[in-house]
């Protein structure tokens, strides 16, 4: 069959609106997100991230207001990422094994007024250690096997809390199993390991550690021992395939946008529940962008969250999801 111009024209079915809509392979609807919300202690606050414009931490009881705000436009799944006070930081991370802390405080509530909502919490030291690492140090490094102790009393305190899915975010080896095993003994058999499996050493996350006020930390003592070369992909297959025989249920590639291509090579290849994380930075570039007019906020919006689904993402952890829950969601 000739298929040459001028018999192809690839354009025609670009011309309307509803031939682009028959023939367009991705989508992105509310189904498809998840919230990452900043929560601190407290009553009746709602404080606006200065490097974030419009992501607020909550109160609990704010949070509740907007949660349920944001239910009832279609959110499925909320991930929690709390703001500790200094003084009950330590070296390692005891705030974190409180079963009254803020984030079990938070589950807790939040599963009692919504029960269907999806909960998903971080399982790592880094909002709770007086050095901002995620993990334990021991002569100047930080402590693989003495991290992973902690992180599985962690993730079992979250699960009891209500927890749907845990979501190790440390980077340590091995930590998977452990943590399964844990949470097995507990008799969680049903709780979700959703790991963040290939998280790079990212200057992207620098808006985040502000907003949960961690040390934004510099080299010598930055991430780069634990968290992955942004130079490599090989070695993001490799940390999926352990992963996945470690007992996790789903993956996470971090920072989202600049590495899209890890996220459709792990999707072909394992063929398994990946999400993208469209990271604090990649927020404030475009909120940036757009408040200089230099892009149109709404039309990039879509496009940023698509680009995840095009890649082979199932969903996209992003701080846009009340902005399109609130903009969108009536027009996809
Ligand atoms: C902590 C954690 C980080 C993020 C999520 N969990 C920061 C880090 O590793 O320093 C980043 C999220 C974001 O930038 O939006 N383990």
């Amino acid at each position: 069959m000739n298929r040459s111009y001028p018999t192809t024209r690839l354009r025609r079915i670009r011309m309307s609106k509803f031939s682009r809509n028959l023939t367009s392979e991705n989508f992105i609807n509310h189904n498809d997100l998840i919230w990452p919300a900043f929560i601190i202690n407290g009553k009746n606050q709602k404080q606006e991230v200065k490097k974030m414009p419009l992501v607020y931490r909550y109160s609990i009881d704010q949070l509740l207001i907007e949660v349920e705000h944001l239910v009832n436009l279609g959110l499925q799944a909320i991930a929690l990422f709390p703001q500790i006070e200094d003084h009950k930081k330590d070296e390692i991370g005891s705030e974190a094994l409180n079963p009254n802390n803020l984030v079990c405080n938070a589950v807790r509530r939040l599963k009692t007024s919504f029960p269907d909502l999806g909960i998903i919490c971080d399982v790592a030291l880094d909002p709770y250690t007086n050095h901002g690492h995620d993990g334990v140090i021991d002569n100047g490094q930080v402590d693989n096997d003495k991290t992973i102790s902690i992180l599985k009393k962690q993730a079992v305190v979250q699960a009891q809390a209500g927890c749907d899915i845990i979501a190790p975010s440390d980077m340590m080896d091995g930590r998977i199993i452990e943590i399964r095993n844990e949470l097995e003994i507990n008799n969680f058999k049903d709780t979700m390991i959703m790991s963040y499996s290939a998280k790079y050493a990212s200057s992207y996350y620098g808006p985040f550690r502000d907003a949960i006020n961690s040390k934004n930390l510099t080299e010598p003592s930055d991430k780069k021992s634990y968290q992955m070369n942004p130079a490599n992909s090989n070695a993001a297959l490799h940390e999926v395939k352990m992963d996945l025989s470690e007992g996790a249920d789903m993956i996470i590639i971090k920072p989202g946008m600049p590495y899209l291509d890890i996220i459709s090579k792990c999707k072909s290849k394992f063929k398994i529940p990946v999400f993208g994380f469209q990271v604090s930075g990649e927020y404030s570039m475009l909120m940036a962008a757009a408040k200089m007019k230099f892009l149109n906020l709404n039309d990039t919006i879509i496009e940023s969250l698509i680009c995840f689904k095009r890649a082979g993402a199932d969903g996209v952890f992003s701080y846009f999801t009340p902005l399109y829950l609130e903009e969108f969601k009536k027009n996809t």
